[in-house]
């Protein structure tokens, strides 16, 4: 696979991005994006066999990269992860919170494991990562990038428990850009729309309700994953020096009109 870059290729050279949930999806195509401005990678996930095949792609775009399996709920699996990273990449230039865990289901359906499951994942998996790394990103006054959704800021049907996920996230991303400032830390969150051939669309558009969602759309199209990750680089890189504490909403307007449409979709997909 090649990726179009519009960014100069040696941005990022040489320096690691550690990215949790590296092995798939939007991560994945972030991970890409960063490869081809000359970055290494460092990539977390459960599975070992989707680590090695997101590793198989990033090294023939030119990355070194380092596959850590590891659960973010691990908090001492996770500082071992960034540990053995730094030996074999250096320190963390850019962390990138991607991992988290999605399921439709009605809030008085979810079992209270399954809400807690949700909570561990994308956000205390979050703070795991954030806190783990702190002290390499201090080193390299470096950046976090966080992985929000539209569910942080707009009520979604059977989403309940990742409205509160990703609302819990992008409110810590901004105590953490006040915090850290000060070390040269900045701190942004991205909010995806709907992305092409993701597990969270598998998961969450509804049987036939593509098209109809899409014209819901201002842009009329969902995003591509290296539209998330050319804004990945962007946000990284010198060129957003001057930001921090922010939410960047990248959803072709999405959620623009609210949540209607998809709600009345997944109510009668699920009911
Ligand atoms: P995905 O491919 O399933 O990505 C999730 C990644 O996280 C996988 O690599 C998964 O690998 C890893 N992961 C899950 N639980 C983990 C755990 N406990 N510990 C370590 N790693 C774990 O899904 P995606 O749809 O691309 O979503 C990626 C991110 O974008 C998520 O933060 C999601 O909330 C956000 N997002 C997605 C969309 C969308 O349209 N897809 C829209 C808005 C926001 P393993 O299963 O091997 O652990
Ligand atoms: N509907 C309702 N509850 C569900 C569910 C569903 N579709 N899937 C899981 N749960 C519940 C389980 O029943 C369990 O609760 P219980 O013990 O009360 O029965 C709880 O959630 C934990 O399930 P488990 O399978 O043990 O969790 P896990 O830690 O192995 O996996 C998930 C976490 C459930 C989030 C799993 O879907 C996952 O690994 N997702 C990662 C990929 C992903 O979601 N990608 C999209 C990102 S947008």
């Amino acid at each position: 696979m090649t990726i179009t870059s519009y960014f100069a290729k040696d941005l990022f050279q040489g320096q690691t991005i550690f990215i949790t949930g590296g092995s798939s999806g939007i991560n994945l195509g972030i991970a890409r994006n960063f490869a081809a401005v000359g970055a290494n990678l460092g990539i977390v996930g459960r599975s070992q066999a989707k680590l090695a095949a997101a590793a198989d792609e990033l090294r023939a775009l030119g990355a070194q990269v380092s596959t850590h399996s590891a659960d973010v709920r691990d908090y001492a699996a996770l500082e071992t992860a960034m540990a053995r990273c730094r030996e074999a990449l250096g320190p963390i230039q850019t962390l990138i919170c991607g991992a988290a865990g999605n399921f439709p289901c009605a809030a008085e359906q979810i079992s209270p494991n399954g809400f807690k499951a949700v909570i561990d994942i994308d956000l205390l998996g979050t703070f795991h990562a954030c806190r783990a790394a702190f002290a390499q990103l201090r080193e390299t006054r470096g950046n976090i990038l966080f992985i929000s959704a539209g569910q942080a800021f707009m009520p979604y049907a059977f989403q309940a428990h990742v409205g509160a996920a990703k609302a819990g996230i992008d409110q810590m991303m901004q105590n953490l850009a006040l915090e850290w400032g000060q070390f040269g830390i900045r701190c942004n969150s991205i909010a995806p729309g709907p992305i092409e051939g993701t597990e969270g669309v598998r998961r969450l558009v509804p049987e036939g309700g593509a098209d109809r969602l899409k014209k819901m759309i201002p842009l009329g199209r969902f995003g591509t994953p290296d539209d998330i990750g050319q804004l990945s680089v962007f946000l990284a890189s010198p060129l957003a020096s001057y930001m921090t504490g922010a939410r960047v909403v990248a959803d072709g307007g999405q959620n623009l009109p609210g949540s209607g449409v998809w709600t009345q979709l997944i109510m009668a997909e699920m009911q």
